[in-house]
């Protein structure tokens, strides 16, 4: 049966692809971005690739009273929360803007939410919350240990969210947590576009091959992983988006919290995404190796038993079509929606 799903932030990265994969499966989508970090193209271009539009309000989700007006004028089942800032590095200088946007958005869309009598939300978190962990992989009850701003905002709406489930035993919640995810449709027509420098490996590698920059600094060689680089576990967008397929269903069969880790399972180091990202565009990526960036961990990946378990979902698709899908975005888009 198809639900009416409110999707924040929807015209950005992940929340576009969610779009596809949600008008794919028949269900009514309302998007809400405040087009802070995205553009209305990625909306076009959903509407493109599924000959069916999302309809569009651009609002902030601090505006109750937008939120309010959505609420009324629709019969929402369920919301997919993208919305938010993201980045690592800028949460440290600008701790206020992420708390506002992050903390407060979250309450805000909340209060609305139960105004409504809307009882499901699928919420974008963060394998960030684990901060530098102990052991791999990572188990959703490994210790909580956020090393950023952002990575606590992503902590505390966790709890927001786990206190407004037990309050109300119809209210169902699930807290995905994200590794890496990257990749793009493989239609070429969305994808990520960072605005400014990238902070992630994937966008810049991209953006190099695609001749935007000279060169991908390579932050250290000199951790206990295979090859010295960073490990991370990298999971395809669009495998990421059916796990919230999956979730959405989940959820509204299944009231309760739910807190369920989105990873392959598999750890890939900066060097190896390197070779992969070569092989895919056929470009050589000149790099050179640097110092270590503060706050780095050495490697993380997931252990994705639960989602198995609880979902029934496994990610499919492997490095090369990452890479490739990646690679036909930036090929088609080097700069992006602009
Ligand atoms: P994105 O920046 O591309 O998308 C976020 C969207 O939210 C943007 O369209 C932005 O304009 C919108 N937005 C931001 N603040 C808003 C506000 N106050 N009101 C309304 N809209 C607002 O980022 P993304 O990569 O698509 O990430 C989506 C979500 O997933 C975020 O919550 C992010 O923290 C989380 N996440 C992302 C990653 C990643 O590596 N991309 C990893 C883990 C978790
Ligand atoms: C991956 C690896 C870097 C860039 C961040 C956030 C996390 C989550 C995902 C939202 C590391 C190395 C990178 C470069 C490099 N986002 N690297 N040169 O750090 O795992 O996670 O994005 O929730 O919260 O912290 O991802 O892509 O930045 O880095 O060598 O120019 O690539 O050192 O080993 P990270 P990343």
């Amino acid at each position: 049966m198809g639900q009416t799903v409110l999707v924040t932030g929807g015209s950005g990265y992940i929340g576009s692809h969610a779009c596809v994969a949600l008008l794919e499966a028949g269900h009514t989508v309302i998007v809400l971005d405040n087009l802070s970090n995205s553009s209305e193209i990625a909306l076009q271009r959903v509407h493109q690739i599924c000959a069916r539009a999302p309809l569009f309000i651009h609002a902030d989700i601090r505006d109750a009273a937008a939120l309010a007006a959505v609420f009324e004028a629709h019969e929402v089942d369920a919301v997919m929360h993208f919305a938010g800032l993201k980045a690592v590095g800028e949460s440290v200088t600008m701790p206020l803007s992420y708390y506002d946007n992050n903390v407060t958005g979250s309450l805000v869309l909340l209060q609305a939410m139960e105004a409504a009598g809307v009882n499901n939300i699928v919420f974008s978190s963060s394998a960030t919350v684990y901060g530098d962990p102990a052991s791999v992989p990572i188990g959703e009850n490994s210790p909580l240990n956020p090393t950023s701003p952002y990575g606590w905002t992503k902590m505390m709406v966790e709890r927001v969210l786990t206190d407004w489930q037990h309050a109300d035993a119809g209210r169902s919640v699930a807290l995905l947590r994200y590794f890496n995810p990257v990749g793009a449709h493989p239609s070429g027509l969305i994808g990520e576009d960072p605005r400014g420098f990238p902070n992630n490996l994937m966008p810049f590698i991209s953006q190099v091959a695609v001749g935007e920059r000279d060169k991908l600094h390579v932050f250290g060689d000199d951790y206990a992983t295979l090859d010295g680089t960073g490990v991370r576990d990298y999971i395809h967008v669009l495998d990421l988006v059916d796990g919230h397929l999956k979730a959405l269903d989940f959820v509204a069969a299944k009231p309760g919290l739910h807190t369920i880790n989105l990873g392959t399972g598999q750890g890939v180091s900066v060097l190896q995404m390197v070779a992969a990202f070569e092989q895919a565009s056929g470009r050589q990526i000149p790099y050179a190796v640097v110092a270590r960036r503060p706050g780095d961990i050495a490697q993380c990946w997931a252990d994705p038993a639960r989602a198995r378990h609880l979902l029934q979902w496994e990610a499919q698709r492997d490095l090369t079509q990452m890479c490739a899908d990646s690679w036909r975005w930036q090929q088609g888009n080097p700069c992006g929606y602009r």
